[in-house]
């Protein structure tokens, strides 16, 4: 993990936030590459789950909502609970579920924080004139789609079943955050609600379905398929919504952690806000049961750099699915100070970022730290312009991962790379 946090802040990936301030425990600021591979990250999940499919539409609801929803969907009462943090796994029991101060979990001894009574969720006060009225930042995006749902099928032209996708960040008071920005106050979630006929069969094939769509999203991203398991909740696990729940989970270094949730929220969520469905294939008149997948955008980042950072030799390479790296190509001319190889190196720079491939320009330092450095932030491709390339117009073009060269002809350039990035 400290080789992890140290890459991050060093190439510009995560900074602790508000750092010359002394930073504040649980937030995290994306740097250059870090935004990059967020919005990479994004764009992959919202081409999957929304633009490859015919059942699944996107929304963007407001992160403050009338403080109402709050309470209706039982996070007001839930979490009011005194309970206590284990610091080892962060897992939070109530009194009753401790047996011999050993944690329930991981079983570490004496490791508990003091029993809070605990709510989750970040308070805010709007307004200009006392007394303010409170609210809250929302602790899970997924109420924003439940309280438009009437909405969106009065708009949307959508029949059950069918899904809403929602990308934004998220808020909760945590007691410990921690493992770097695994356990953050401020995150981003990506979820998607399904909205189903409300019957069992139903329930169960839509889990598996999304259970093995969300482990392939993964793996097609090309996270190794042994960090990688599904492990089902126990009852008294599950989150007050849940009627069944399942964590897709990571083998990171600080052990089996959840990556994502798939919940059973069977109609809790729309019975608590009054909502039903007028069903005109069998004109009946139901409340629609949802099965929910959510995901942390953070923790994907996280872990996507996790399973890809490797040390060959002298090499740090974080071997990046091209999908999700930052920087898709590096162009060098060989030498900075021949004006012949800069500016033809140049245009090809440019030609590159004309045809949208995110690039980088380095003319500093030797050719093999140039590499070492594109190496170490995930960039697939480098294209060095040397003085072949003034005599035949062709380039180097380095593969990461396997550091081969091959030269390619400056006029199929662009075809080369659509081929292998778009
Ligand atoms: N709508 C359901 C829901 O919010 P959750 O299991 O509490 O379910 C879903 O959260 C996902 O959000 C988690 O699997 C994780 O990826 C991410 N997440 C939750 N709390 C987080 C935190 N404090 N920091 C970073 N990511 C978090």
């Amino acid at each position: 993990m400290e080789k992890i946090a140290s890459l991050a802040k060093r190439r510009g990936f995560i900074y602790p936030s508000s750092e010359i301030y002394g930073g504040i425990g649980g937030f995290w600021d994306y740097g250059p590459l870090g935004i990059e591979l967020k919005n990479n990250i994004k764009k992959e999940w919202w081409k999957r789950m929304v633009y490859q499919r015919e059942d699944v539409v996107g929304i963007d609801a407001a992160i403050i909502m009338n403080p109402k929803v709050w309470e209706s969907s039982g996070h007001v009462a839930a979490f009011s609970d005194p309970l206590f943090e284990c610091k080892s796994c962060h897992k939070r029991f109530r009194a009753d579920k401790i047996e011999g101060n050993s944690c329930p979990n991981c079983f570490a001894k004496d490791n508990f924080t003091e029993p809070k009574k605990f709510n989750l969720l970040t308070e805010v006060f709007l307004g200009v004139t006392e007394p303010k009225q409170k609210a809250y930042l929302r602790g899970e995006i997924t109420q924003g789609v439940f309280v438009n749902f009437k909405n969106i099928v009065n708009s949307a032209r959508v029949k059950i079943p069918f899904g809403i996708a929602q990308i934004g960040k998220a808020f909760r008071n945590e007691i410990t955050p921690g493992n770097f920005t695994y356990r953050s106050c401020e995150f981003e979630q990506m979820e998607l609600e399904f909205f189903i006929k409300p019957n069992e069969k139903e329930a169960n094939k839509w889990l598996q379905y999304w259970l093995n769509e969300r482990m392939n999203w993964y793996l097609s991203l090309g996270i190794k398929k042994e960090n990688l398991r599904v492990r089902e909740h126990e009852k008294d696990e599950r989150a007050h919504y849940a009627k069944a729940a399942f964590d897709i989970e990571y083998y990171a270094p600080f052990g089996w952690s959840e990556f994502e949730g798939i919940h059973h929220r069977g109609s809790w969520d729309l019975s608590r806000h009054k909502l039903t469905y007028k069903d005109q294939q069998i004109n009946e008149e139901y409340t629609p049961w949802v099965i929910e997948t959510s995901g942390g955008v953070d923790r994907a980042l996280l872990f996507f750099l996790i399973d890809a950072y490797c040390e060959e030799k002298e090499r740090v390479i974080l071997k990046l699915n091209p999908s999700l790296a930052p920087i898709k190509i590096a162009v060098f001319p060989l030498l900075a100070n021949k004006e012949k190889l800069v500016s033809k190196a140049k245009k090809i720079y440019h030609d590159l970022k004309a045809a949208d491939f995110v690039c980088f320009w380095d003319d500093r330092g030797n050719i093999g730290k140039r590499y070492y450095f594109q190496d170490e932030i995930g960039t697939p491709f480098c294209v060095t312009i040397d003085f072949k390339t003034l005599e035949d117009d062709t380039v180097t073009v380095r593969y990461r991962d396997t550091a081969e060269q091959v030269r390619v002809s400056v006029s199929k350039l662009k075809n080369f790379f659509k081929e292998k990035l778009l």
